[in-house]
């Protein structure tokens, strides 16, 4: 092949091409990302959470009372919070007994690093108390220990930091009235202290790495089908998420689980700006999934928000901006410095509606809250949707609504074969440059089984050369879903998969994380010729240059999902290198490989400079050009 760049057609492309999508799905947020140890601590497990009412999945679930001479009982006749009805309580007549947390799959702990437990007790009947806390292990060694002390009467708040005598894959912790009589507790915590930033509250480290690994320009959440929900219930609503945490509103989550709503919106701003991405919340357009009840993510009811009650939803998400960025003497500024940040978060996005069907109730709720954003705040960009791309659907009429509305930018989801990427590569080539942009919400290459291989992977690289070729358009892109727990997993394929100890990358996550790390915000068309003309051997080899103008880097990104190596001539048609040598990441193998990591060689490079592209492969050169 012969690559020939074109930097006289050089023209400005989107800075924020690629992000994330978050979702609480797969164990994502409780039991993954965020860095809780304990299952159930707040007891508000349901049996309502699970589809067909699973009568395990309740209150008492990851709980056991170990020993005799106590009774466990969950009640609800006097919480700490409303909003967290039920709690624990243990009527010891003799001590010995232990209300025993399982974990997620287990609690892991490491040598020598520090716990913070806390929980609210409270002592009915006096006088004060003791609970021996202990961290032990599968082989009923313990681990860590301490003696805290419980005030008499109502609830107070305890604290203690556990520190790991070794490490333990599946510990549990156990908790042990040490005075007899009765012990109300509630939300029941662990924390590692060493969380992502040392963030109270925080993110699991090495999760919360791996995604900052991937140099996210923005980070969409809380999903996915979790945004809208699918019932009228079920929206996520955003001001149930912020605070103290036995004052959030935890929830059913539509995946089949419970959500705690510990990894909440505060906690959410706080990861983007921890990680340099722009957040991108995005908001249920007031009504569930699909609104017909039909959609991915199962049934729902029928219709919408109630009209009259649309103001004060509108109102919510005009709050949201509030608490992002309005000041601290404004009302929910204000509960964002009460939380640690009296400095605005910097909100510049809101999507509004995720996937939903296209129908009157969609448009006249969606209508209302893009005319109030609009107004109230010209500063935020909207991003609508246009429904989900399969057939059946009105994708045309979410379109006109766009077009209607003049709405900035549409959120698309689609998930389609590796071919159907490989020949669809003209997808945006052939738009409309007066419409929308587009926001590129949800995609993944989906192959029957639903593995993330190198086959899926060069497919997902060589539609982002696209994407960069049109970053005029296609102004931000994320791949989904994030994250999935083995052994919890509702949705294949995913970027990254989890167990408690280790972080298991897909070679998809390498092909995002190339582009991440080497996006520019300038395209460099490149003339492309082959020796063999066909249309099926063309389309196997894309190419992408763009340049980082803050650098003066250009990077070429080459993907050949051809059986065969190809020999290339690059010639940078008047750009001069700074160097005789650059950095060559390659990720290639077996379309069916799973585990082909990314290798990165010294190689040379001049103005005109020959490069192989190996058989399924993806070349990333970074030259520097200053
Ligand atoms: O990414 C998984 C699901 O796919 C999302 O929740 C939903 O928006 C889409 O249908």
């Amino acid at each position: 092949a012969s690559i020939t760049v074109q930097p006289q057609m050089a023209r400005p492309i989107s800075e924020l091409l690629l992000g994330i999508f978050f979702e609480d799905i797969n164990y994502a947020a409780d039991g993954g990302l965020y860095a809780e140890l304990v299952q159930n601590r707040d007891f508000e497990y349901n049996p309502g959470d699970k589809e067909g009412r699973d009568p395990g999945w309740n209150s008492s679930h990851s709980w056991t009372l170990q020993g005799a001479n106590t009774s466990f009982a969950v009640d609800s006749s006097t919480p700490v919070h409303p909003h967290n009805p039920h709690y624990a309580v243990l009527d010891t007549k003799a001590p010995g007994a232990a209300l025993v947390n399982a974990g997620f799959d287990g609690i892991p702990v490491k040598q020598g690093e520090k716990y913070d437990l806390t929980f609210f007790a409270r002592r009915p009947d006096g006088p004060k108390g003791k609970v021996l806390v202990s961290l032990v292990s599968q082989q009923q060694e313990v681990l860590a220990q301490a003696t805290v002390d419980i005030a008499p009467g109502n609830w107070t708040s305890v604290s203690t930091v556990l520190t790991a005598a070794a490490d333990a894959t599946a510990a549990q912790l156990s908790l042990q009235p040490l005075s007899p009589g009765r012990l109300s507790l509630d939300m029941i915590s662990l924390f590692p202290q060493k969380t992502f930033r040392g963030r109270k509250n925080g993110l699991r480290a090495d999760l919360a790495q791996a995604i900052a690994g991937i140099h996210p320009r923005f980070v969409r959440f809380p999903g996915g089908c979790v945004a809208h929900g699918d019932g009228l219930g079920n929206i996520y609503r955003w001001k149930n998420t912020i605070g103290p945490l036995e004052a959030r509103v935890p929830q059913r989550n539509l995946w089949g689980y419970h959500q705690s709503a510990g990894l909440g919106y505060f906690e959410y701003f706080q990861f983007c700006e921890d990680i340099g991405a722009e957040p991108v919340p995005v908001v249920a357009a007031g009504v569930p999934c699909q609104n017909s009840g039909a959609g991915t993510c199962g049934g729902g009811q029928q219709g919408g928000i109630p009209m009259d009650e649309m103001d004060e939803y509108v109102q919510d998400i005009l709050d949201l901006v509030e608490y992002a960025n309005g000041g601290v003497n404004t009302k929910w500024g204000k509960k964002r410095a009460e939380a640690g940040h009296p400095a605005p978060f910097h909100l510049k996005y809101i999507g509004v509606g995720n996937e939903d069907l296209i129908t009157d109730v969609f448009e006249e709720r969606f209508t209302l809250i893009y005319k109030a954003l609009k107004e109230k705040h010209p500063e935020i960009t909207v991003i609508g949707t246009v429904g989900p791309f399969f057939e059946g659907t009105d994708y045309e009429e979410g379109w006109d609504i766009a077009g209607k509305l003049q709405v900035p930018m549409v959120d698309e989801h689609y998930y389609q074969s590796p071919g159907w990427f490989i020949h669809n590569q003209d997808f945006y080539d052939r738009y409309d440059r007066s419409k929308s942009k587009v926001y590129l919400g949800e995609y993944a290459a989906h192959l029957p089984g639903r593995p993330s291989n190198l086959e899926t992977a060069l497919a997902e690289a060589l539609y982002l050369t696209a994407l960069e070729r049109n970053g005029d358009v296609v102004q931000m892109a994320s791949y989904a879903p994030l994250l999935a727990k083995e052994g919890h997993t509702q949705w294949k394929p995913d970027l990254i998969y989890f167990n408690n100890t280790a972080v298991k990358p897909t070679v998809g996550y390498y092909v995002q994380q190339l582009y991440g790390l080497h996006a520019g915000d300038e395209y460099l068309p490149g003339a492309v010729a082959l020796s063999n003309n066909d249309d099926a051997v063309k389309k196997r080899i894309a190419v992408s240059v763009v340049r980082d103008t803050k650098s003066g880097d250009l990077v070429l990104k080459m993907v050949n999902l051809l059986p065969v190596a190809v020999q290339s001539a690059i010639d940078l048609n008047g750009i001069s290198v700074a160097s005789g040598q650059a950095l060559k990441t390659i990720l290639q193998g077996r379309p069916g490989d799973e585990d082909t990591r990314p290798v990165t060689i010294s190689c040379e490079v001049a103005e005109k400079f020959n490069t192989a592209l190996p058989a399924y492969s993806f070349t990333v050169i970074r030259i520097k050009t200053k």
